[in-house]
């Protein structure tokens, strides 16, 4: 799959968005930290560092499954749905009622947030996947975030210590977006035993496939035992159907009916999704071999990084996050005029860029257009100004 997009398309889709097209104007305004609704673009081509997508696509034979549903799109997709809820089944050694599917896992994180989010209060960490914090924040669920540790992992400790009897959702995203760190696994295991006593705790799990370090594991383990968790995955990332939409959830089946009550239609997975991601599913080859470009890619990034002196969080996804000692959102900015676009982020009082791993080619052009920008604030001297204007 091409990332790019040439300027053309750029600006219709920002002509679109700009006139209510694409999105209502409220709906921009909340994502207001996405580049792409922005249309200040001086370039021809733009590379496509800001949403942690694949840039290798779907697997061959999602795409065929795709082209091949086309032809029965015109039935419901039930029956494809169970098919790809018994496939995760079989393969978590789960029983198939414990699988629920969503349009993407964003909709099933949401059917958490609407079930058990709104009866209390929620417990997560700062910072921490957005979205999540978006749409409990739209539900008005009361949101306390406990900052990360000094190695800017998700502080277990601290978090267990602020769940109340008010706690109604605990949720860990693990490798957590935008520190791109993993929690060690006994440690994990050990805060959701106590947590689920309390709360039900929810671990996100996007980018479980990317990480090959044996201090993680995915915890649904605990699901397996009975415990009050729900562990979601997603086909967005190494499975590369982003646009698609295909995500699910895994939990015991009376957490599940609790979910499917707030579950705005049983059939928001598309037919043709559900083929792709049958399909992708059973891929093996291609995605341990888009794991294996993204873990050279990402080397290639940190030591880039590093020997550009930008402190870089080491990390086990498909995105990285690092220090910048100018205003993050002025620097993505000038990232976004040579082309690049890529996310600013502010926490623990200090200015953050987060970097999808593209291809090769990607990353080395991220390179180039990172040594093009200031690394600092230019100082705007009386001098420089009467230079400026001579
Ligand atoms: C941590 C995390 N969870 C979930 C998602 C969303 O995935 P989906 O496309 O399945 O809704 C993302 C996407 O960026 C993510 O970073």
């Amino acid at each position: 799959m091409d990332t790019r997009m040439n300027r053309r398309q750029w600006l219709k889709g920002s002509a679109a968005a700009a006139t209510g097209l694409l999105v209502a104007p409220e709906f921009i305004a909340c994502r207001r930290q996405s580049a792409f609704f922005r249309s200040s673009l001086e370039t021809e081509e733009i590379i496509l560092l800001d949403n942690n997508e694949s840039p290798y696509g779907m697997p061959p034979e999602a795409r065929e499954a795709v082209l091949d549903s086309l032809a029965r799109a015109n039935r419901y997709p039930h029956k494809n749905y169970s098919e790809l809820a018994a496939l995760i089944a079989e393969k978590e050694g789960l029983p198939e009622d414990h699988v629920i599917l969503g349009a993407g896992s964003t909709e099933v994180m949401n059917m958490a947030i609407l079930s058990y989010g709104v009866k209390g209060e929620i417990l997560t960490a700062d910072p921490t996947y957005f979205d999540f914090i978006f749409y409990a924040e739209q539900a008005k669920c009361p949101i306390l975030r406990v900052q990360v540790n000094e190695r800017y992992e998700l502080d277990l400790d601290a978090m267990i210590g602020r769940i109340s009897k008010d706690t109604s959702l605990v949720y860990i995203c693990n490798p957590n977006n935008p520190t791109g760190a993993i929690v060690n696994k006994d440690k994990l295991r050990a805060f959701c035993e106590e947590a689920s006593e309390k709360a039900l705790v929810v671990v996100d799990e996007a980018y479980h496939e990317y990480v090959e370090d044996e201090a993680y594991a995915s915890m649904v383990d605990l699901v397996r035992e009975g415990m009050n968790i729900a562990v979601t995955r997603t086909f967005s990332k190494i499975y590369g159907l982003a646009g698609l939409r295909v995500g699910y959830g895994m939990a015991r089946p009376d957490i599940l009916k609790n979910f499917e009550r707030v579950q705005m239609n049983f059939a928001s997975v598309a037919y043709s999704s559900l083929r792709a991601a049958i399909a992708a599913y059973g891929a093996s080859s291609f995605i341990s071999s888009v794991r294996g470009k993204n873990r050279a890619a990402r080397a290639y990034l940190e030591r880039e990084l590093d020997r550009l002196g930008y402190p870089c969080i080491p990390s086990q996804a498909n995105f990285s996050l690092f220090q910048v000692r100018r205003d993050s959102k002025e620097m993505a900015a000038d990232l976004e005029k040579r082309g690049i676009l890529v996310r600013p982020f502010d926490f623990a009082g200090k200015s953050w860029l987060r970097v999808s791993i593209g291809t090769g080619g990607e990353i080395q052009a991220f390179i180039s257009a990172l040594e093009q920008v200031q690394p600092v604030p230019t100082l705007r001297s009386p001098t420089h100004l009467a230079l400026e204007e001579i």
